[in-house]
């Protein structure tokens, strides 16, 4: 990272002036943390206490026969409590808000998993919570709605735009920008300096402990690391400790959607173009205005417009290799898995999935694959269901309008 949050040309801090002290002091409060004992001991105990990490390293056999070429392994993060991820950078996130004296928490999210996540920490630490949902994915998200709601978060649905994340993030930051003093607990790699730096640095313990637990199971560091990419904190979680080793290769999946026709994807360093959105210098989908364009994907926590600087920046240096997966390719990843192998995985990490199915047979028997399972797909039982037995989701609506 260069000076003020640059990751090369990226990244950056681009807000209204009255969010600069909130961001200064958060910053601030960053870089005293990472290096302090009593805030990582708290961190990582509650990593500990909370999700039970270490999160599983499991081998899919059965995957791995039939397609032939690498081993296949995936770190279970859909273990964590809450189910996915994001839990980690809301942990600590919240203990720094706390240590900061924050009583009010505003935060934004697509899949409904980092809204999910952010309202279980703030109710186990006593913090006011707000959480802002683009109306299609507070339709389409529903059972992390109600969790949020039970958990006594405040759900606010954002009827503007395509009613997706990027139209939540923007009603999170109008909330900050009338309630400095509250804590934007923002939920990816993506925003103004410090969020990507700080979830990142949240996120990395997944590699940390993927490193360990490889050795441990197959000799050797992974040959591929592959992960989905939303905003990217997943992604940078199984990369950042990876990065420095040259014969790790890692591969971030974008979501293709219906297609790389404008609207239908959300494939944004493959297809995006430079700009400054949202806090932050980066690639976004932009329309030939330079406005943001519409996105589409069949998981709401990829259904985004932009991307972390961080993956950005990587991609410019070809350290991260980038690649797309369909809705269509995702939907047969979470079949495969559930049948082969007995997971349901989140329509997010299934995008990885679907990646690495293809490239697993390109591989020899001794290279190892290992996949990030971010999330698990409870969470989109109406999606898949809808797709996969239409029916008996008709049966049930009809069950439950009795
Ligand atoms: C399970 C899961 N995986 C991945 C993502 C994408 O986010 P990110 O790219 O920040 O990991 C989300 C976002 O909601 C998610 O819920």
């Amino acid at each position: 990272m260069n000076g003020g949050g640059y990751f090369g040309r990226y990244g950056g801090c681009y807000v209204p002036e009255v969010l600069i002290p909130a961001l200064e002091q958060m910053a601030q409060g960053f870089e005293e943390i990472k290096s302090d004992p009593v805030f990582l001991e708290e961190f990582y105990t509650t990593l500990r206490e909370i999700n039970g990490r270490p999160t599983a390293f499991t081998p899919l056999p059965r995957i791995s026969e039939k397609l032939g070429g690498a081993r296949l392994f995936m770190k279970n993060e859909g273990l964590n409590h809450t189910g996915a991820h994001k839990i980690n950078h809301c942990i600590g996130q919240a203990l720094l808000a706390k240590r900061l004296g924050k009583k009010r928490i505003i935060a934004e999210t697509g899949a409904g998993q980092h809204g999910y996540a952010s309202a279980a920490v703030c109710a186990r630490l006593g913090l006011d919570c707000t959480v802002y949902m683009g109306r299609k994915d507070y339709e389409r998200q529903r059972p992390n709605v109600y969790w949020m709601e039970l958990l006594g978060a405040k759900v606010v649905a954002v009827d503007d735009g395509s009613q997706t994340l990027n139209d939540a993030v923007i009603a999170a930051f109008k909330d900050w920008v009338a309630n400095p003093e509250s804590f934007y607990l923002l939920g990816s790699a993506v925003g103004p300096h410090p969020f990507p730096a700080m979830n990142t640095f949240f996120q990395k313990i997944v590699g940390e402990e993927i490193r360990e637990q490889c050795l441990t199971e197959t000799g050797k560091l992974p040959d591929y690391c592959l992960a989905c990419v939303g905003g990217g904190s997943n992604a940078m979680g199984i990369f950042y400790d990876f990065l420095d080793e040259q014969s790790v290769q890692l591969i971030g999946v974008e979501a293709g959607g219906r297609g790389m026709q404008p609207g239908e994807h959300a494939s944004k360093v493959q297809r995006g173009v430079e700009g400054i959105f949202e806090g932050y210098h980066s690639y976004f989908l932009q329309d030939g205005t330079g406005n943001i364009a519409g996105t589409h994907s069949v998981s709401a926590g990829l259904d985004y417009c932009g991307v972390s600087p961080i993956l950005a920046y990587l991609a410019d240096e070809k350290r991260i290799q980038f690649e797309s997966a369909s809705d269509e390719e995702a939907l047969a990843a979470v079949q495969m898995v559930a049948r082969e192998e007995g997971f349901i995985l989140a329509l997010e990490s299934a995008h990885a999935f679907a990646h690495a199915f293809k490239l697993a047979p390109q591989c020899s028997p001794d290279e190892v694959i290992v996949i990030n399972a971010s999330g698990r797909g409870e969470k989109d039982l109406f999606i898949t269901m809808r797709h996969f037995q239409e029916e008996s989701l008709l049966t049930y609506a009809q069950y439950l309008l009795k």
